[in-house]
């Protein structure tokens, strides 16, 4: 049976009823109408679903929304300040960080809590650090320019 659950998303309380087994992704995208977030594996192998749980990137797809209680989600939708790209949105715009555009979102959660975490400097490290983001497109150099350049 479907439990009564608030979650905090982009800055926002939403109150919803879901049933335990319900992914935060699922919830997210099919409660919540914030279908930025992407499924593609739904399996935890590919980073199409990655939102920022308290600053700290998280595979929506294996994770359930009633553990996400009291917890301050962001997705895609929630990085834009108005009509200002957040820098790594920019970054992947300015430098073609993607061709079909379907792992984006994930790629550019996942930048955002990468540039958070302490890796290095190389280009390397953005590769290794960004590894659970799978680019069918294999626009992976471009992404890699992104990220280095709006980190800094
Ligand atoms: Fe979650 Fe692929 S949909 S990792």
């Amino acid at each position: 049976p479907a439990v009564p659950i608030k979650l905090s998303v982009n800055g926002k309380e939403h109150a919803l009823e879901v049933e335990p087994r319900v992914t935060l992704l699922d919830a997210l995208r099919e409660r919540l109408g914030l279908t930025g977030t992407k499924k593609g594996c739904d399996l935890g192998q590919c980073g199409a679903c990655t939102v920022l749980v308290d600053e700290r990137r998280v595979n929506s797809c294996l994770t359930l929304a009633v553990m996400q209680q009291g917890k301050r989600i962001t997705t895609i939708e929630g990085l834009a300040k108005g009509d200002a790209l957040h820098p790594m949105q920019a970054a992947f715009v300015e430098h073609d960080g993607f061709q079909c555009g379907y792992c984006t979102p994930g790629q550019i959660m996942s930048a955002v809590g990468f540039t958070r975490e302490p890796w290095g400097k190389t280009d390397a490290d953005i590769r290794e650090g960004m590894c659970g983001n799978i680019c069918r497109c294999g626009a992976y150099p471009n992404i890699v320019a992104a990220i280095r350049d709006a980190r800094g």
